[in-house]
């Protein structure tokens, strides 16, 4: 794709990635994703912001051929779907230097072999003049690195946000055009790398609040022409307060366990509970991390097979003490063939989490009357907690 012109001297550049369906190798990317880059000429200096995964150069490379002037490449970011490219910007431009926040200069050293007289480093709302245009740094750490900032041009009212507000979008729009799609997507990268940072993330949505942005320009998907959704979106998912809704993620062998999420879903349902349930072995873990965002409530339900929690349920309670939802309560429910100590392995596993356990439901064999009381009870007391929570 060639540049694209978003103003006056300020372009898009980058790579759609159509194909991709796999980031981190562990997130699922249903709709590809892109790589942004952005050229700004200004009067006196050209920039380029973040680059590209180093595999996909070449696109780059042939967007900045009429380029004969590089002075500065600024990195948000130095995880290297953004910065593994600068190396060979660099190369193609020796006098070019790279505008980093401090924490990220030694990442950069690290991770790219980046001459340390290469780099400049910007202090928290520092400025770099390009002549008619003026680019201001904002220091908006764990988003989801620690080094990580956004730029905003003032005079075109532009955010450059990297990571922040992106989105895992492969499209041909330059700009949001259907804004539940986004919506989506960028919970789904919210809850993937940022969630765990929700209390930082408040305080860097206050920091952006008091400038004027006009518009959003992330490194993954398309740009935001209405900045109050995405950022309103961000504040909702960064909020203390979950929501009135149960996650259930769950492994069934032979079906006992599935018997009992069925009705645990269906007693909730009777109280005015929302319920997401995702069965472990066919479940995209993009979906889970979308919604473990706002649930008040998490209930893994599993066999207890070698003694122990199923493996797949294992990996969900890793993956949700990873993430640290702001989830208030959890409990565990399945059947077990002859003993074994699935409750305390479980519970080990989600040590991060600051939730209050509620009395499991575990039973042996096929769930029975006294299976279904004990699943009752439990609907009970979540939708009491909800209730006494103030949760909505
Ligand atoms: Fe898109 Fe944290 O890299």
């Amino acid at each position: 794709m060639k540049p694209r012109k978003i103003k006056d001297n300020i372009y898009w550049m980058g790579f759609v990635d159509w194909n991709s369906r796999l980031f981190d190798s562990l997130i699922p990317l249903p709709d590809g994703t892109s790589y942004n880059a952005y050229l700004i000429k200004g009067s006196d200096k050209t920039v380029l912001i973040d680059t590209v995964e180093p595999e996909f150069y070449y696109e780059l490379e042939a967007q900045l051929e009429n380029i004969p002037r590089l002075d500065y490449v600024v990195s948000l970011h130095a995880e290297q779907d953004h910065s593994g490219s600068i190396p060979h910007v660099l190369s193609r431009y020796p006098e070019a230097k790279v505008i980093s926040s401090p924490k990220a200069k030694n990442l950069l050293m690290d991770h790219l072999h980046i001459d340390e007289e290469s780099i400049i480093t910007v202090k928290d709302g520092e400025t770099l003049s390009l002549g008619d245009k003026t680019l201001e740094f904002i220091h908006t750490p764990w988003v989801h690195w620690p080094e990580t900032m956004v730029a905003y041009l003032r005079e075109d009212k532009i955010l450059f946000s990297c990571d922040f507000f992106g989105s895992h979008i492969a499209t041909t729009d330059l700009y949001v055009t259907d804004e539940a799609r986004s919506y989506e997507a960028a919970k789904r990268y919210y809850a993937e790398v940022m969630m765990p940072f929700r209390k930082v993330i408040k305080k860097n949505l206050d920091k952006i609040a008091v400038y004027d942005i006009k518009t959003i320009a992330p490194s993954h998907g398309p740009m935001v022409p209405r900045p109050a959704f995405i950022i309103d979106a961000h504040k909702e998912w960064v909020d203390d307060l979950p929501k009135n809704k149960v996650v259930l993620p769950y492994v069934s062998m032979h079906n006992s366990t599935k018997k009992m999420v069925d009705y645990l879903v269906s007693a909730l349902v009777d109280r005015g509970i929302t319920v997401e349930p995702f069965d472990l072995t066919v479940t995209d873990i993009g979906k889970l991390a979308i919604a473990l965002v706002d649930a008040g409530t998490i209930v893994v339900g599993t066999p207890t097979v070698l003694a122990g929690p199923h493996p797949h349920a294992a990996y969900a309670a890793i993956l949700a003490n990873a993430l640290r939802p702001k989830a208030r309560f959890l409990s565990i429910i399945g059947s077990y063939g002859w003993g074994g100590k699935t409750v305390e392995t479980l519970a080990g596993l989600v040590s991060n989490l600051k939730v209050e356990i509620l009395d499991p439901a575990l039973v042996k064999g096929s769930p029975g009357k006294d299976a279904y009381t004990a699943l009752e009870n439990l609907a009970e007391t979540i939708a009491v907690k909800h209730k006494e929570n103030g949760l909505q």
